[in-house]
């Protein structure tokens, strides 16, 4: 007779073919027991992106939450980053102080990058894990978040652009950033902190071992081998193979949604919307402990 008396409590409904995943039973305020953990983290390895709806959660709550998967980031900017729990990462265009900022202010031009598709921090030499986003104020204009699966993105690549990639390392800086938009200059302290590092184009990831796309359009600022030109132009052709609507699942949020998803098989971006409509989304991010495996 067995004695397996563990019973699931949790309930996941796929939301879309290629990745994403809505799960129901978990409570974020609650502390979760090893069994539960355990079958939470198949379940992140399997979709990848997953929707946790009804968190009515602390930013203290989300952190705790968080160090379940990894010890939450510290953004290496002071702008962005919370000044009342610091783990915690604004992607906000209202203020600490609950101000809606206008467009061109630098916070909001530098989050504004977001609508380009990017993996987290992939611009530290051991980049990230993955990431939790809550919903606090959500947008009705846009502001949906979209994640593409880069496993299924490698899988399905023509030949002659796995060939092109095979062995090759894009770098990835971010400093970048102040190419695509005309953002308040880094200060020295920021620029020393987060030097440029180059990474393997294909990686396997440490814990399914299966093998993906590793690009970070935003952050890149040269691929090895190439000129500045035909670097620009393959990220453009990758970029574009893997933005293609079967890989991509898109999230329209609703207030408390929590979004968790994996950095080492997916990138997002985030659909424009009204500036002059508030929406304020908290970020953890969860340090990772191990550098990129090269696919
Ligand atoms: C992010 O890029 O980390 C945030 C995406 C979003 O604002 O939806």
């Amino acid at each position: 007779m067995s004695t397996d008396t563990t019973v699931s409590t949790l309930s996941v409904r796929k939301l879309h073919p290629a990745l994403g995943a809505a799960v129901r039973g978990v409570d974020m305020r609650r502390p979760m027991s090893l069994e539960q953990f355990r079958e939470l983290h198949d379940i992140w390895m399997e979709h990848l992106v997953l929707v946790f709806p009804e968190q009515h959660i602390s930013d203290e709550e989300h952190v705790q939450f968080t160090r379940y998967f990894g010890e939450p980031e510290i953004f290496h900017q002071k702008i962005i980053k919370s000044q009342r729990v610091p783990e915690i990462f604004r992607v906000s265009n209202v203020d600490d102080n609950g101000n809606l900022m206008p467009p061109e202010h630098p916070t909001a031009q530098q989050l504004s990058l977001a609508q380009y598709w990017h993996t987290d921090s992939s611009y530290r030499a051991i980049p990230c894990t993955g990431a939790l986003l809550h919903g606090v104020e959500v947008s009705r204009t846009g502001g949906e978040t979209q994640f593409t699966n880069l496993y299924k993105v490698y899988d399905a690549l023509p030949e002659v652009l796995k060939r092109r990639i095979a062995g090759r390392k894009a770098r990835h800086n971010f400093g970048n950033l102040h190419n695509l938009r005309d953002l308040k200059p880094l200060t020295e302290e920021e620029k020393a902190a987060m030097p440029a590092v180059w990474q393997p184009m294909v990686r396997t990831h440490p814990v399914t071992g299966r093998k993906s796309l590793y690009i970070s359009p935003i952050y890149h600022d040269e691929v090895e081998g190439l000129t500045e030109s035909e670097g620009k132009q393959l990220i453009a052709e990758l970029t574009a193979f893997a933005e293609q609507p079967q890989f991509v699942y898109r999230h329209r949020w609703e207030t408390d949604d929590v979004l968790m998803w994996d950095n080492r098989c997916t990138m997002h971006q985030v659909t424009p919307f009204d500036p002059r409509e508030r929406r304020v989304m908290h970020r953890t991010t969860i340090v990772s402990t191990e550098p990129v495996l090269a696919g």
